[in-house]
């Protein structure tokens, strides 16, 4: 077994072991990757500032999101497909989350569904759902989210039209995979995978199936997505799934400050700055790069949080001291789901948890909600000279 140091280490081990299909489904941006790139080259302009001869004894990162108590400012950030990285995913990193004290998401196109992530968890999970034309099935999710005693709800609002992956298209993206002389030949190299899948029967979308009428093909995300995702969705239809969820709100997907306003004034308690990690807009800023406008326009009338690009605990701190009061992470905790299951998403999180707590201490601070902008060195035209 190799020793495990860095975020990068996990990513190698979840590229060896993964189905070539699922770990280029994580490790892709729309087109031509510049966004999904810039998310993470971004974090590499801002500087921490060293600070000496400082009190480093009591150090703590623990703090709240959406009033709840985290062991650090980090969710889990919903995946779609997480139960095709590893078997039964979701419910692993689900179980890893809970035990570490961060939140987890589940994504609307999840492999275990609602239920199965609520039967094998003790503590409630967030859920995120996806605004479709069938309105009764929106409504079913939402039910069926408080029935499993879901905390919040994280509505996606840059995701009703699907921006083009070229390698999900070349590698005929689907969950279960169809077996073809190609995906069995690359089973080959991965059977411990193979063999895991094989002992559960969550392998397609169970959120959906059998409980969605009228769907045609629920094995790829493109064509349900085409299909059933409501192009229509309006600021009218976030109120009115706010009001139908009467629960904690969290919007997802705000990548500029007149939308950050806008979801202030629908009354949602947290947004969530992103570009769903360079997935959909190609040649949008990166999230860390809008964050600071979109804190100067609301930050005193909402959480704002962040998530794109970021692959540490380092990049947590820096976003932070940014003005987030929370952070994603996607593919940091999927790299770690797909190279080692539940002990990899566990292991992720350590690895982030203690280089935040460290370089924290380097910057001179003991507690992360003392953490400001006055650790940073940040380049004088981070911002860009980008005019709207
Ligand atoms: C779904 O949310 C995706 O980005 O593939």
């Amino acid at each position: 077994m190799p020793v495990i140091t860095s975020i990068a280490d996990l990513k190698r081990l979840h590229r060896r072991r993964t189905p070539k299909m699922f770990y280029d489904y994580a490790e892709s941006g729309s087109w031509t990757e510049q966004t999904f790139r810039e998310n993470t080259t971004d974090f590499e302009q801002i500087r921490l500032r060293q600070r000496v001869a400082v009190d480093m004894t009591n150090r703590t990162l623990r703090t709240q999101m959406v009033g709840e108590d985290v062991a650090m400012p980090v969710a889990l950030a919903p995946v779609g497909m997480t139960g095709m990285q590893a078997a039964d995913g979701e419910i692993k990193a689900a179980k890893a989350a809970e035990a570490f004290g961060v939140p987890f998401t589940l994504s609307t196109m999840s492999i275990c569904s609602i239920e199965d992530v609520a039967e094998n968890t003790t503590k409630p999970f967030w859920f995120q759902l996806y605004v479709m034309k069938d309105e009764e099935f929106v409504d079913n999710l939402i039910e069926r989210a408080r029935a499993a005693g879901c905390s919040a709800l994280v509505l996606t609002l840059d995701l009703q039209i699907l921006g083009q992956r070229h390698k999900d298209l070349k590698n005929g993206l689907s969950a279960p995979p169809k077996p073809t002389p190609r995906t069995v030949a690359d089973l080959a190299f991965r059977w411990r995978w193979g063999l895991e899948m094989l002992q559960t029967q969550r392998r397609t979308f169970r959120n959906i199936v059998g409980h969605a009428k009228n769907v045609g093909d629920v094995r790829s995300l493109m064509s349900w997505t085409a299909e059933q995702f409501d192009p229509k969705l309006d600021w009218e239809k976030v109120r009115r799934i706010k009001d139908k969820w009467g629960g904690k709100l969290i919007l997802k997907g705000i990548l500029d400050a007149e939308d950050a306003k806008k979801a202030v004034e629908v009354g949602a308690d947290a947004i969530i700055v992103s570009n769903h990690g360079g997935r959909q807009l190609d040649g949008a800023l990166s999230s860390i790069r809008v964050l600071p406008s979109v804190v100067r326009a609301v930050g005193d009338q909402i959480e704002v949080w962040v998530d794109g690009g970021i692959r540490s605990g380092q990049d947590v701190l820096k976003a932070v001291a940014m003005g987030a009061k929370g952070t994603m992470i996607g593919r940091s905790y999927i790299y770690g789901l797909g190279a080692m299951g539940q002990a990899g998403v566990t292991k992720s999180l350590e690895i982030i948890h203690k280089e935040m707590d460290i370089s924290m201490a380097f910057c001179g601070k003991r507690d992360i909600k003392d953490v400001d902008r006055n650790i940073l060195l940040i380049p004088e035209d981070f911002e860009g000279r980008w005019q709207a």
